[in-house]
């Protein structure tokens, strides 16, 4: 059976980005494939140095994932740091990665950028721990964002460097999964780029209805086409594709067809998509809040689920041992 590996970094609550880009993904994924999602906290210091801040922001995404349906039963859910194997294949895939190629890694370049203060070894290393999460399991598929597309290039390219290294058929490549073929980008409303926790313009699944509204209705938007059929500038097209991904096929016809004939009231785009929204959001949220009372429960998925990724990635590491030549 193939093996299917993603992880979440717990700095905040999950998003629609979150939702759609990944954990959508994971809930397909789980029925017919051996599953391994976690929540990366290691990761997660690499930019949110605060221990406690860790274990609280844990719990969150816990939550987060029963509410949305992932299936404790069906996936093993854990907590990266309960699996301290991975720390052993971090150790080694370091040993072959090069500080040039590191240094190039664009999603380094930014947050070196963000916390100059900052710039720990964590940072440079993040992709080779993200390789380390993904093929300690020895993963087919990593459903993920198209945001991540780098971070699996590495991480492919770690995997076939310690087989060429040690000269074995050990390691797979593992592939981005996205359900349709596409890597998924949900955009923020803020007129460009992607939703996001530090980019400030997320929509998060625990929001309540007025909270969605606000934000929806604050989207930036333009005074309209003036030309029928015309191209729609970023914010707009942002827009549109959130409707895309939340409302139904009807709904954004109706919208499309009104903004190609210089008819769109984005008043009313807003408030439609923002119901949309409020209704997707609606149960999970309600779950969210109910599951986070049960602090025991959340306890004992993340307990049997790091007992069954341990087992996992104990024979992953047993295997590399011997063929890196430690006895
Ligand atoms: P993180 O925590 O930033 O995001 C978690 C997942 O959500 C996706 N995502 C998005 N997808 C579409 N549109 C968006 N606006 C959007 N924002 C976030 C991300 O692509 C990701 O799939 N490096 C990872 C965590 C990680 C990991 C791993 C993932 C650590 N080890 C091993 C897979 C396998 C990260 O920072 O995700």
């Amino acid at each position: 059976m193939e093996i299917v590996v993603s992880g979440i970094r717990p700095t905040g609550n999950l998003h629609l980005g979150n939702y759609f880009g990944a954990v959508k993904n994971f809930l397909r994924l789980q029925d017919e494939y051996k599953c391994f999602f976690f929540i990366a906290d290691w990761h997660s210091l690499t930019t949110h140095p605060h221990p406690g801040d860790v274990t609280t922001n844990v719990r969150k995404i816990l939550a987060e994932y029963l509410a949305c349906g992932i299936d404790p039963q069906k996936a093993a859910i854990y907590v990266q740091s309960d699996v301290k194997e991975i720390l052993e294949l971090y150790l080694y895939l370091n040993m072959n990665a090069y500080l040039g190629e590191l240094e190039r890694v664009t999603s380094f370049k930014e947050k070196a950028r963000k916390q100059p203060d900052n710039v720990n070894a964590g940072l440079l290393t993040y992709p080779t721990l993200m390789a380390a999460d993904i093929i300690i399991h020895k993963a087919d598929k990593v459903p993920v964002g198209k945001d991540q597309e780098q971070n699996m290039e590495m991480a492919r390219k770690f995997a076939r460097r310690f087989n060429m290294i040690y000269g074995v058929e050990f390691f797979k490549e593992p592939q981005s999964y996205s359900f349709g073929g596409e890597a998924i980008k949900v955009p923020g409303l803020d007129g460009s780029g992607k939703m996001g926790k530090s980019e400030g313009n997320a929509i998060y699944l625990i929001d309540d209805a007025a909270t969605i509204r606000k934000k929806v209705m604050k989207a930036v938007t333009d005074s309209g086409p003036t030309v029928p059929n015309s191209a729609k500038p970023e914010p707009i097209e942002n827009l549109f594709r959130m409707l895309q991904i939340v409302s139904s096929t009807d709904t954004y016809n109706y919208f499309n067809e009104k903004y190609n004939a210089c008819e769109i009231r984005y008043g009313d785009l807003k408030k439609q998509l923002a119901e949309d929204i409020i209704r997707f959001t609606t149960p999970i949220r309600e779950k969210i809040l109910a599951i986070s009372e049960d602090v025991a429960y959340m306890d004992r998925v993340a307990a049997e689920g790091a007992e069954k990724a341990r087992a996992s990635a104990e024979k992953t590491i047993h295997d590399v041992r011997h063929i890196i030549g430690f006895r």
